[in-house]
């Protein structure tokens, strides 16, 4: 189904530190258990591969999120959510457009807009071409338009869009104070009665506490994976902990 599309590689620099960490971790293993140093030389050795294994197995599992996790996880939350195939949806920090094409899939008269700062660290190859490319290889480049702008300052009118979606963005801004701003943007730009969807990687308690704060409605949380996340989260030090939370803007 997504045959000739390319989303990417979150955090690629982050990716690649892990594999070569991993890769200099075990070559040291190797060195030492060959050099045969001794007990304390063998334990030692013995370190450096579980290092060696725990980074390779982080990279890994970065590349295993980025290229078929999180697009299994698109179609399951995208499938529960009611379409009509009208809607117009925005996608905030759309990256390569892995929300923002699922979304348009689902319509027919309806338009996905997506939204980026297109940062190469966050996403690699990131560009509205690479993205624009991808709608074009899904068949979705008529319903398709990409801008650049902040998410914390949403370069659109209020009550415009029937839907927002934002996957693993939010956490990429820095200030906290700052992804409230961006949280409270999507609600502005949201249709009264409209459905928000953000999936994030940290964040979840706060993102319910201050959707709540900004008055949004059926606030709910959705974990897709609950034992393999909590593992993940553990061995990433909780720097790990996916999440979609989900809510309303409210009618008046
Ligand atoms: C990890 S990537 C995820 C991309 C895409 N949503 C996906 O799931 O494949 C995070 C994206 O957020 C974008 N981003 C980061 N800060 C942003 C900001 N302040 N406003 C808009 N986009 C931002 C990055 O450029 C990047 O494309």
């Amino acid at each position: 189904m997504d045959h000739g599309i390319d989303y990417g590689q979150d955090a690629p620099g982050l990716m690649r530190g892990f594999l070569m960490g991993g890769g200099v971790a075990g070559a040291v293993a190797l060195g030492m258990f060959w050099l045969g140093a001794g007990l304390w030389g063998m334990i030692a050795a013995a370190l450096c591969g579980v290092v060696a294994l725990y980074l390779f197995g982080m990279g890994s599992f970065m590349v295993f999120e980025s290229r078929i996790g999180k697009v299994r996880d698109r179609n399951a939350l995208l499938a529960s959510l009611p379409w009509r195939g009208d809607e117009v949806v925005l996608d905030v920090g759309c990256g390569r457009g892995l929300m923002l094409i699922g979304a348009a899939r689902r319509l027919t008269t309806g338009r996905a807009v997506g939204i980026d700062l297109w940062r190469a660290q966050d996403q690699a190859g990131n560009s509205a071409e690479a993205t624009l490319a991808n709608a074009g290889a899904a068949g979705v480049a008529d319903r398709v338009s990409v801008q650049t702008g902040d998410m914390v300052a949403l370069p659109f009118a209020a009550d415009r869009f029937d839907v927002v979606l934002s996957a693993w963005a939010v956490h990429n801004v820095p200030e906290v104070s700052q992804r409230h701003a961006a949280l409270s943007e999507m609600l502005r730009v949201l249709k009264p009665g409209g459905i928000l969807a953000v999936t994030d990687i940290e964040g979840r308690r706060d993102f319910q506490d201050a959707l709540r704060a900004l008055g949004a409605q059926d606030v709910r949380v959705e974990v897709l994976h609950p034992v393999k996340d909590r593992l993940v989260g553990a061995l990433s030090f909780g720097t790990f902990a996916p999440f979609t939370v989900l809510g309303r803007k409210g009618r008046i």
